[in-house]
């Protein structure tokens, strides 16, 4: 059995201009997994998770938090969640361990200098912790927001685009950082327009374009799909139609039949594909020319994606 920890239900918004980011979102993540939320820019992203954190309300739905309702008992569901948000925010004039202590205070929470020592460290920062922010480069600007949504211990911690535009260091750090937490029980949600990025560290991967969830999966069954391949044969004369002694392979026309287009999982043992060319020769189905090509994660997001263009 799995545990949600946190389950959105119908979640919408039109922003006060009229532009609607979200249409009816419905998602359940299950507690301790690394989520992705895959989708190019203006996908609704951003207006996603800042619905989850209670910083923009939704114009319908809801959203529970460890079996709390996140809108009305908003203070239950902020306590649990932890925000690292995609644009740099914080008071330039502090030092870092002051900035990342008030954060844990806003919560009412009891100090915990070991804690905030242990997430300073963790990020590289400990060094630097009596350094103005001011002061510092963008990466490790970058790494006080972090800490800052670590200090008060949240259940749920959200990276809205963590890696764009940071140096591999922090990013190296940052997989570090986020597989730690999850040992500890840490659900992780992270935005991403990088598909290499949600292929690389997420359990399972959502995909969101023009405010709509397209498909939740596994990342696994993601991979699987990752090991479809297709063999495009250019044929010498287009076709029409299959012929039905060709039903036993995958098989479509393109290009106006002129390509014949066979799917097939690269990692069985048998392909089929000896059979097939043996059975177009049979056929005395010509062809000028063979090429195959990977269905990758990116091309599966395009076909997505592109549908609904
Ligand atoms: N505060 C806002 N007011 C009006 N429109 C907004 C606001 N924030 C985002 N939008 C619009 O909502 C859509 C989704 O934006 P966003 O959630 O930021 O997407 P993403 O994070 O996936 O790039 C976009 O069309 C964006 O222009
Ligand atoms: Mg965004």
């Amino acid at each position: 059995m799995t545990d949600p920890i946190l389950s959105v239900a119908g979640v919408a918004k039109t922003y006060a201009g009229g532009t609607t980011a979200l249409h009816a979102v419905d998602l359940t993540i299950n507690k301790g997994e690394i989520f992705a939320l895959l989708g190019p820019n203006g996908a609704g992203k951003t207006t996603l998770i800042s619905i989850i954190c209670g910083i923009v309300t939704p114009s319908s739905g809801t959203i529970s938090v460890a079996g709390h309702d996140a809108i009305h008992d908003y203070k239950f569901a902020r306590r649990r969640v932890g925000l690292v948000p995609q644009e740099l925010s914080v008071d330039m004039f502090e030092t870092v361990l002051a900035t990342v202590t008030y954060s844990r205070r806003l919560f009412g929470l009891p100090a915990n200098p070991a804690h905030i020592e242990q997430v300073l460290r963790d990020l590289s920062l400990w060094d630097k912790r009596t350094a103005k922010i001011m002061t510092l480069s963008g990466g490790m600007k970058r790494r006080v927001l972090i800490a800052k949504a670590l200090a008060h211990e949240p259940e749920i911690l959200f990276l809205d685009e963590p890696t764009a535009g940071v140096d591999v260091s922090l990013r190296r750090d940052m997989w570090k950082l986020v597989h730690r937490l999850r040992e500890h029980g840490t659900t992780i949600i992270l935005t991403t327009h990088y598909i290499e990025e949600a292929e690389e560290i997420a359990d399972r991967v959502g995909v969101i374009d023009k405010g709509k969830l397209l498909l939740v999966e596994d990342k696994a069954v993601l991979m699987r799909k990752l090991g479809k391949r297709e063999l495009d044969l250019t044929l010498a004369e287009p076709m029409a139609t299959l012929p039905g002694e060709l039903d036993d392979w995958d098989l479509s026309l393109v290009n106006d039949g002129k390509t014949l287009r066979y799917v097939f999982d690269a990692t069985e043992e048998h392909t089929g594909i000896p059979s097939l060319l043996r059975k177009l020769a049979e056929l005395h189905i010509g062809f000028k020319d063979l090429e195959t090509s990977k269905s990758s994660l990116e091309d599966i997001f395009v076909d997505l994606v592109g549908e609904r263009a």
